[in-house]
């Protein structure tokens, strides 16, 4: 396991995928640097973002704004996917029971319409600050067990790689899915979910 996300590690920092949005939305590759936000006006009326993922690696990370907050988009490889039921019972949510946290379509172990995409708000739900994505397995920092997930240098909140929050940390609450859907294969559409799959 340690092999491929140190593999998808690479992928991450190599991944610059062009996202487009039906009102010409943010574009971010990582770090997150939004080149392009849509008009003050458009945010405030939350219009939804369209983003190509067709071209995002497994273990590929996109950034993207919506109504002015950072949403992630992470395409999980099996190895990510694998650690989601087995570090369960270490966090606070782990059955996304807290509904106001995620669409229904996302109450699942993969918190996602497509369990290999993950889609959620990037914003600690302790105090809003931004979670680093932290893909390495066993860092010194976060110790031997750590499989790869999320996590926040304000308070040292952590989440998982389907945004749950770990138990016993300042964050209360599971990082937030926002409405989606899928418009095809390789596109989305954050911000309605209308006729969602
Ligand atoms: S804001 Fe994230 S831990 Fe406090």
């Amino acid at each position: 396991m340690t092999d491929d996300l140190n593999k998808s590690r690479r992928k991450f920092l190599s991944v610059a995928t062009a996202v487009t949005g039906g009102i010409g939305a943010a574009f971010a590759a990582v770090p997150f640097v939004a080149s392009f936000r849509p008009s003050a006006r458009a945010q405030a009326l939350g219009v939804p973002v369209e983003v190509d993922i067709g071209k995002l690696e497994e273990g590929g990370l996109l950034k993207v704004e919506w109504r002015g907050q950072p949403v992630w988009i992470l395409r999980r490889t099996p190895a990510m996917l694998d650690t989601l039921p087995a570090i369960a019972t270490e966090l606070a949510d782990p059955d996304s029971e807290q509904v106001e946290q995620q669409p229904e379509y996302a109450r699942n172990a993969h918190r996602s319409i497509n369990p290999e995409v993950l889609v959620v708000i990037g914003s600690c739900t302790h105090l809003g600050c931004a979670p680093t994505e932290r893909f390495d397995v066993g860092p010194a920092d976060l110790g031997a067990d750590w499989p790869g997930g999320f996590y926040c240098p304000c308070h040292g909140s952590k989440f998982d790689l389907s945004g749950r929050v770990y138990k016993s940390v300042p964050a209360p609450l599971n990082l937030k899915v926002p409405p989606y859907r899928y418009i095809s294969d390789s596109r989305i559409l954050i911000g309605s979910d209308t006729g969602a799959a």
